[in-house]
């Protein structure tokens, strides 16, 4: 853990929506909560999905997602718990767990598979897609494994822990940097009755999501497995949250691409032409 320099915020953003996910199945099964998605695209560009799972049922989780393939964007998987085992085209392999996180630029495009290596117990965790510009869409392929000793992190003297998963906070660089999007990705645990700041620079499209406890973001209060699209006012410089009672969530947060988005699928690209490419692509086993 290192030491951070608190940043003094002038104004923090406020709430601008509450927004409630959808409950829904994806892979050969798995139960999850789709809290971003279509809609919510544009408002949270260069954001394109995020899911939330968790479950002690194996029935929800056992069935994985067998091979699958990806074009055009990042995805980013966060394990607050569970064992997942990792295999792509492109023969990369790696076992995710407790705290890890795993960084994947699907770029022109890969198959692969993320099945679960536990038959019970709790697997929590998300998963978060990423765009990527139009001139980086094609790029090849890029993953990497972070074990959870390898998220930065830091604790302020309220006892407000925080792992830095992308970008930076209060001057605590994360595990993963990304140019043009600049992704900055938190997972904040704060104890009831603590308060914590970080910047945001205002053009970037940001949000909170409580996986435990409740947050207070100016007088607008996030509950528990809610996500709190945070406003964009040129004059607020970050955002402060305040526990009433221990909470846990994740900040995100990403300068907007501002591009077309069109999507099928595991494809995100920018024309309807590209999406029937990648599926004449996949077809023809080229993304193998
Ligand atoms: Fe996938």
């Amino acid at each position: 853990m290192n030491t951070a320099t608190l940043e003094t915020l002038q104004q923090s953003r406020t709430v601008e929506r509450i927004v409630e996910g959808v409950a829904t199945s994806d892979g050969a099964g798995v139960s999850l909560t789709r809290v971003l998605s279509g809609k919510l695209q544009h408002r949270l560009d260069p954001f394109l999905m995020l899911d939330a799972f968790g479950s002690d049922d194996p029935d929800d989780y056992i069935a994985g997602f067998p091979d699958h393939p990806h074009r055009g964007f990042e995805t980013i998987t966060y394990m607050l718990a569970g064992r997942m085992r990792h295999r792509d085209s492109a023969g990369h392999e790696g076992l995710l767990e407790n705290g890890g996180m795993q960084w994947m630029i699907a770029g022109r495009g890969a198959i692969h598979s993320e099945i679960p290596q536990q038959e019970n117990g709790l697997m929590e965790g998300f998963q978060l897609w990423l765009n990527l510009p139009a001139q980086n869409k094609m790029t090849a392929p890029w993953y990497k494994d972070f074990p959870s000793s390898e998220i930065p992190g830091y604790t302020t003297g309220d006892g407000v822990t925080v792992r830095v998963i992308a970008g930076s906070s209060n001057g605590v660089a994360g595990a993963m940097t990304r140019e043009i999007t600049e992704p900055l990705y938190l997972d904040i645990h704060i104890p009831a009755g603590a308060r914590f700041e970080t910047a945001i620079p205002p053009s970037h499209n940001a949000f909170v999501y409580v996986y435990r406890g409740k947050v207070k973001v100016g007088d607008t209060q996030v509950e528990t497995r809610r996500m709190g699209i945070l406003s964009n006012a040129a004059e607020a410089d970050g955002v402060s949250l305040a526990a009433t009672a221990d909470a846990r969530l994740i900040l995100v947060a990403g300068k907007p691409l501002n591009e077309p988005i069109v999507q099928y699928g595991p494809f995100v690209m920018n024309t309807q032409e590209e999406i029937n490419q990648a599926l004449e692509d996949y077809r023809n086993g080229k993304l193998a």
